[in-house]
């Protein structure tokens, strides 16, 4: 049997560099995409794409910076596309929990040629370690709007291990998983949560959403990223996404990670202590 290559877009980010160490310890053959790998992949050069598909049979497809961003639907369009044209089979993509827009970019994928998974998922845990909130943890003051907001923070170790599943086992053709961790959070339990495997002060300030865009915009975040947090924080943060979901004990039969233990490991790595 012909072995299968797999190009993991965003190879090196919070879920592909995942996917990726899965795929290898399972002695798969994979292609990170990347700007600075050889070829290189780069959403913002379409000259890219070809090489980086090259000999490709699956797709694990990450967007950047997300799938509710204006041109990101003519971006998938196009590269789906090629992606058939170039001999992939399988796809799966990374989407977003409750976003209208993404859902578009979804079928996109779905309608392309190729068997396909989608995986959606709630905001990731790693976002306090790896993403935009790890800045006021380690000023040891989140200010953040929706504070009564609940929301089911999803492990990318988990998220990792149903792409890997998906990829690997043809019975996710077709499937659409909806991935949660286990239990609802506040923005002032997850401060509470790491503070106390830290041992740092860290406060938790209620904002609205004004203020929120103004302190970035002082701290001089570039507009289209204001414009995705406001559209992260009013169009997903919303009740009904706030849904507790099965699908983790439905793919890998197991429960879904749980905060505090990612709390835990993430403390021991030392990133929330940098002074240490
Ligand atoms: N964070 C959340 O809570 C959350 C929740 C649901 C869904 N999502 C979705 O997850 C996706 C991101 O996945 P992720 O978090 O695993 O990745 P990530 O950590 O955000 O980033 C992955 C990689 O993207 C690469 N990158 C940046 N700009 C690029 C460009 N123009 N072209 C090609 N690569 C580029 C960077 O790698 P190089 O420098 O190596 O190129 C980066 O390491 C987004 O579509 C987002 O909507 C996120």
């Amino acid at each position: 049997m012909k072995e299968k290559k797999i190009l993991v877009l965003g190879g090196k980010g919070k879920t592909g560099r995942k996917v990726a160490e899965r795929l290898t310890n399972l002695g798969e053959t994979v292609r990170l995409g990347s700007r600075s790998e050889t070829p290189s992949f780069d959403w913002d050069n379409r000259e890219t794409w070809a090489a980086a598909l090259d000999g490709i049979d699956m797709v694990y497809i990450t967007f950047q910076p997300d799938l509710a961003v204006p041109g990101a639907r003519k971006a998938i369009e196009e590269f789906t596309a090629l992606a058939v044209k170039s001999g992939v089979q399988k796809m799966v993509l990374l989407s977003g929990k409750g976003e209208k827009e993404a859902e578009l970019c979804e079928q996109v994928v779905m309608n392309a040629g190729a068997d396909w998974t989608i995986v959606r998922a709630s905001w990731f845990n790693q976002n306090f370690s790896e993403s935009f909130f790890l800045d006021p943890i380690l000023a040891g003051h989140v200010a953040l709007p929706k504070g009564e907001a609940l929301i089911p923070f999803i492990d990318t170790d988990d998220i990792a291990d149903v792409v890997v599943e998906s990829l690997l086992d043809d019975k996710h053709k077709g499937q659409i998983y909806e991935l949660t961790g286990g239990r609802q959070l506040t923005f002032k339990q997850v401060t509470g949560e790491i503070s106390n495997v830290t041992g740092r002060d860290i406060v938790f300030t209620p904002i609205t959403m004004e203020e929120y865009k103004k302190m970035l915009k002082e701290y001089q975040v570039p507009e289209d990223y204001i414009w995705l947090i406001n559209y992260l924080f009013t169009e997903v943060l919303v009740e009904k996404n706030s849904i507790v979901t099965n699908d983790i004990q439905k793919v890998l039969g197991r429960k879904a990670k749980d905060f505090s233990e990612y709390a835990r490991e993430t403390a021991l790595t030392g990133i929330w202590n940098p002074e240490k």
